[in-house]
C-alpha cells in the first residue's frame, strides 16, 4: 500500500530556497514521485508508459477544475534504478494514488541545493602536476571509463572538453547527444559524449529565470562546468583567473569520457529530476556517477539520492557524492547511505594571501582575488569601522545587521572607510557591492563565531579580504580600543603555493556522526575542496552577481561540490586500471590507503581551530591516487550484504522494495548485525552501563587484490577507553582473489562513563605485509 509522505523543508536551504518552496505550497499542484509496482501491469495497456498515463487520467480532477492545470502532467517515467513516474498532481489526487494496488510509494518532490558551500559562491583553486604517474598510466588517464555527471549542465565550447588524440567513444556507451535548445548534436565529440536534460520537475517548482534555459543541457550557472572539468577536463594551458592560480587546469581523470545530465538550475534541484538524470545515466552505460548535490539526510526510501545510487551500484556503477557544507558542526553530513562514496572538503597548498594593515602596525593576513589591485594606493590609511556600529537602525528596535547586507549601511557614517562585515546572512561578495554602494572604499569579510580559522577566496568587487574568527576577535578589540582606529589593505595579487600545513579539514565540510545509519562512518574520505581553480561557461559573472560585469573562462570555487569530482575521477582512474572491481571495491581501495597526517607529519588538522580532526571530520583520511591503485586488499560489498543491512536497519519489505526494486523477506534472510557491513570502517557503541554493551565483536573479509603470495600482519591504535582485538594476528594469501575473514572485538576497558566526557573516540586497524598498508578508522560512540 501506499503512503503519503510528509513535505519537509530543510534547514540546508537557502533563504532563496524557501521562498521559492513557499511560492510551491500555495500552488494547486506540485510535483510527485510515484513508486510503482511495475509487474501488475494489466495485459491491456501496451507498455508501461501507457499504463501510467491510463493511471492518471483516471484521477479525479474536480479538486484543480479551478486551475489552469487541469490536466495531469507526466514529468518523467523511470525504468531503470527506479521504477514508476514523476507528475504534476494536487494533494488529493497524490493521495488518491496511493489507494491503488500497484502504487507502493508517493512522495512529494524537493529542491535540493547544489553543495557550493553555504552561499552559492565560495572560492578556490586545485593543484595539478599534469605528470603522467602510475595510476594515469595504469588506466590509460580514464580513456575507457565514462563519468556521468549529474549537475546544471556544460559549456561543451570549452578548451577543458576538447577531443584531440582520444580514441573511439567506448564501446559500452548506450546514450547519445540531446543538448535541447542552444545544444546542437555536433557540440558532443569524443570527450563529451553525451548530454541531456532533466528538468520538468525544476521546471515546475522553481520560477524561470530569463537567462536560464531549462530545456538544454547548456550550463547557465557555472556549477557544472566547473565540476565536469574537476572531474575530467583535458589539459588547458595558461589558465588562471584573472592571473591568481595562474597554470595548467586539467582535470583528475584527463581522458576519461563526460556524459553530461542537466538535472539543476540556479536555485537548485528537483529530487523527481535527479532520479531521471541517474536512470538515464545507468541505462546509458556510465561507469562512475557524480552528483555534488543533497538535501538533509532521510530515510533512504524518502530520498531520491539513496534510491537512484543503489540502482547504479548495482549495475556496477560507482556513485560519488557531496558530503554538505554544513560543518563544523557535528551530525551535518548527507548523501550517507552506505554504498554511495561521501566526499568531504580539505584544503590544498596554495593560498591567495591579502593584508589588512592596522594603523599600530600590526599585519593580518587574509585572503581574496580582488582583481583590481592597483585601485588601491599603498600605505593609504583610512578609518576602519565595524559594521555593527555603521548600519541603519532597524524600524522594529532589532539590532542593526552586522552583515553589511543590502540597504543596511549608513553612509554618513561608512563614507571613505573600510568596514568590517560579519560573514553570513548571503553572498560574502555582494558585502563589498553593499560597502561601495554606501560610499566605502574596503571590505573585511570577517569569520564570526563558529566559522574557525579557514580562509576562502573570494572575487570582491571593491577592495576587500577575508579574515579568520581569531583575526576578527583581534581587529574589533582594536577599533573598539582606539580613539581613531585606521587601516590599509595590501593586495599583491599573488599565488602562494607550498602553504603549510596542508591538508586541513575544511570548516565548512560537513561532519559525522551518520544521523540516519550510525554504524556506517561518514563522510568516507576528504578530497580538495577548497579554492578550486576550474572551467567557467561566458556570460556567467564568477560572483553570479548581477552587478559583476567581468567574464572569465576559469573560476575559482569551494565547497563539497568541488571535492566531489576529484573523487569521481580518481574513481575513474581506478575503474580503467581495474574494469571488474566492484565500486564497493573502488571505494575500498581509496579508503583504506586515504592518509591522515599532514605536510607537517600531524594528523589532518581541522579549520575549525587547528586542532587535531578526527574520522567524524576526514573520514578514512585524504584520498591517494597512487595508494588507491594498489591497495593490497579489498573489503568487497554484494548487493545482498546491503539487503541484510536495510533488514537489519529495521526497513520494511515496502521500504525495501522501493530503495532497492527487491522483494526481501526480512524473517529470511542472514540476521546481521549493523556493525557486520563489510564496510572499510568501523563504527560501533559501547556503553559501560545496562543496557549498552561493554563489548561489540565485528566481522570482515578482505580479497587479496594483489599477483602472488603475500602475509599480512596487523597493527592496532585503541581508541581511548577501550581495547581492540583481532583473532587473527597473521593471514596469509596465496593467490589473487583470495578472501579471508577476521572478527575484531572491541572492548570497554571499564565501567563508567567514558573518560573526559567526549561521546566518540577514535582508533585504527592496519593489515600490512610491509608494502602495503590498508588502514581502517574504528570509532567507539559512548552510549
Ligand atoms: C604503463 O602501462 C603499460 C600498460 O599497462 C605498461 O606496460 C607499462 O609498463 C606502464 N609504464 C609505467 C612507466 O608504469
Ligand atoms: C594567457 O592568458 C591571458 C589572459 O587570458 C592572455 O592575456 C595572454 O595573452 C595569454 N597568453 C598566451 C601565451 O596565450
Ligand atoms: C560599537 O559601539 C559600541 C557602543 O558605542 C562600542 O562600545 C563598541 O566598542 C563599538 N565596537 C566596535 C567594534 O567598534
Ligand atoms: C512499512 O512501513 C510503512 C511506513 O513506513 C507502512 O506504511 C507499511 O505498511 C509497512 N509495510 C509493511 C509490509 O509492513
Ligand atoms: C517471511 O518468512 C517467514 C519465515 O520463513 C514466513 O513465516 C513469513 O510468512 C514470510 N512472510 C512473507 C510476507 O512472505
Amino acid at each position: 500500500m501506499g503512503r503519503l509522505w510528509p513535505l519537509v523543508f530543510t534547514v540546508l536551504f537557502s533563504s532563496v530556497f524557501s521562498i521559492v518552496l513557499c511560492k510551491t505550497n500555495v500552488q494547486t499542484t506540485q510535483t510527485f514521485i510515484v513508486r510503482v509496482q511495475n509487474d501488475l501491469k494489466p495485459p491491456h495497456h501496451p507498455n508501461i508508459k501507457a499504463w501510467y498515463r491510463s493511471t492518471l487520467t483516471s484521477l479525479s480532477s474536480t479538486s484543480i477544475a479551478q486551475t489552469q492545470d487541469s490536466h495531469v502532467q507526466l514529468l518523467h517515467v523511470y525504468n531503470t534504478v527506479f521504477h514508476g513516474f514523476s507528475a504534476r498532481l494536487s494533494p488529493q489526487q497524490a493521495e488518491e494514488l496511493t489507494h491503488r494496488p500497484e502504487i507502493l510509494a508517493v512522495f512529494p518532490d524537493r529542491l535540493l541545493p547544489i553543495q557550493t558551500t553555504r552561499t552559492p559562491q565560495f572560492m578556490g583553486i586545485r593543484a595539478s602536476t599534469g605528470a603522467p604517474n602510475g595510476i594515469l598510466n595504469d588506466s590509460d588517464s580514464g580513456s575507457n571509463v565514462i563519468i556521468g555527471v549529474l549537475d546544471t549542465g556544460i559549456w561543451p565550447e570549452r578548451l577543458n572538453f576538447h577531443d584531440q588524440g582520444l580514441g573511439p567513444v567506448p564501446s559500452h556507451w548506450r546514450g547519445k547527444c540531446d543538448g535541447g535548445e542552444k545544444f546542437p548534436k555536433t557540440l558532443c565529440n569524443k570527450k563529451l559524449i553525451g548530454a541531456r536534460y532533466f528538468t520538468g520537475g525544476y521546471g515546475a517548482t522553481a520560477q524561470d529565470e530569463e537567462t536560464e534555459l531549462t530545456n538544454s543541457a547548456r550550463d547557465t550557472v557555472g556549477h557544472g562546468t566547473h565540476t565536469a572539468s574537476t572531474a575530467a577536463g583535458r589539459h588547458v594551458g595558461n589558465a588562471s583567473f584573472f592571473g591568481f592560480a595562474h597554470g595548467v587546469a586539467i582535470g583528475v581523470a584527463p581522458k576519461a569520457r563526460i556524459a553530461v545530465y542537466k538535472v539543476c538550475g540556479s536555485k537548485g534541484c528537483a529530487g523527481s529530476d535527479i532520479l531521471g538524470g541517474i536512470d538515464s545515466a545507468v541505462e546509458d552505460g556510465v561507469d562512475v556517477i557524480s552528483v555534488s548535490l543533497g538535501g538533509e539526510p532521510r530515510p533512504y526510501f524518502l530520498d531520491p539520492i539513496a534510491i537512484g545510487s543503489f540502482g547504479a551500484i548495482e549495475k556496477g556503477i560507482l556513485f560519488s557524492a557531496s558530503a554538505g557544507n554544513s560543518g563544523p558542526d557535528s551530525t551535518t553530513v548527507i548523501n550517507v547511505a552506505p554504498w554511495i562514496t561521501t566526499v568531504g572538503a580539505s584544503t590544498i597548498d596554495r593560498k591567495f594571501p591579502a593584508d589588512l594593515v592596522l594603523d599600530d602596525g600590526r599585519v593580518i593576513t587574509g585572503s581574496s582575488l580582488f582583481t583590481g589591485q592597483s585601485a588601491w594606493t599603498k600605505d593609504k590609511y583610512v578609518p576602519l569601522v565595524y559594521a555593527g556600529n555603521v548600519s541603519v537602525k532597524h524600524p522594529d528596535g532589532a539590532s542593526p545587521s552586522t552583515h553589511c547586507l543590502p540597504n543596511t549601511l549608513d553612509a554618513n557614517k561608512v563614507r571613505g572607510k573600510i568596514v568590517v562585515c560579519d560573514r553570513g546572512g548571503g553572498s560574502r561578495v555582494e558585502k563589498s557591492v553593499v560597502v561601495k554602494e554606501a560610499g566605502g572604499i574596503g571590505v573585511v569579510v570577517a569569520n564570526v563565531d563558529g566559522l574557525g580559522e579557514g580562509l576562502l577566496a573570494d572575487p570582491y568587487l571593491s577592495p576587500g579580504l577575508e579574515i579568520t574568527e581569531s583575526a576578527r576577535r583581534t581587529v574589533l578589540k582594536y577599533i573598539s580600543s582606539s580613539k581613531n582606529p585606521r587601516a590599509s589593505l595590501r593586495f599583491s595579487g599573488t599565488t602562494q603555493v607550498g602553504v603549510r600545513p596542508a591538508p586541513t579539514i575544511a570548516c565548512f565540510s560537513s561532519r559525522g556522526p551518520n544521523v540516519i545509519s550510525p554504524h556506517v562512518l561518514k563522510p568516507d574520505l576528504v578530497a580538495p575542496g577548497v579554492n578550486i581553480l576550474a572551467a567557467w561557461p561566458d556570460g556567467i559573472a564568477p560572483s553570479e552577481l548581477s552587478a559583476d560585469r567581468r567574464r572569465t573562462a576559469f573560476n575559482i570555487i569551494s565547497g563539497t561540490s568541488m571535492s566531489c569530482p576529484h573523487v569521481s575521477g580518481v574513481a575513474a582512474l581506478l575503474k580503467g586500471a581495474h574494469p571488474n572491481w566492484s565500486p564497493a571495491m573502488i571505494k575500498s581501495a581509496m579508503m583504506t590507503t586515504a592518509y591522515t597526517h599532514d605536510t607537517d607529519a600531524k594528523v589532518l588538522r581541522d579549520e575549525r581551530d587547528f586542532k587535531s580532526s578526527n574520522a567524524f571530520g576526514m573520514g578514512a583520511g585524504h584520498v591517494d591516487p597512487e595508494k588507491a591503485v594498489d591497495p593490497g586488499l579489498v573489503y568487497d560489498i554484494t548487493v545482498d550484504d546491503y539487503l541484510h543491512f536495510l533488514c537489519a536497519s529495521g526497513y520494511n519489505s515496502t521500504e525495501i522494495k522501493v530503495i532497492t526494486r527487491k522483494q526481501v523477506n526480512c524473517s529470511e534472510t542472514q540476521q546481521s548485525n549493523l556493525w557486520d557491513l563489510n564496510y572499510p570502517a568501523i563504527a560501533v557503541s559501547l556503553g559501560a552501563s545496562a543496557p549498552s554493551k561493554s563489548e561489540v565483536v565485528v566481522k570482515r573479509t578482505v580479497t587479496h587484490v594483489c599477483n602472488g603470495a603475500s602475509t599480512y600482519t596487523v597493527k592496532i591504535t585503541n581508541p581511548k577507553g577501550a581495547i581492540v582485538t583481532v583473532d587473527h594476528t597473521k593471514m596469509v594469501f596465496t593467490q589473487k582473489g583470495q578472501k579471508q575473514t577476521y572478527t575484531v572485538r572491541i572492548l570497554a576497558q571499564k565501567a563508567g562513563l567514558p573518560l573526559d566526557g567526549k561521546m566518540s573516540e577514535f582508533g585504527r586497524l592496519t593489515w600490512t605485509d610491509g608494502k602495503h598498508q590498508v588502514t581502517s578508522p574504528i570509532v567507539v560512540n559512548w552510549s
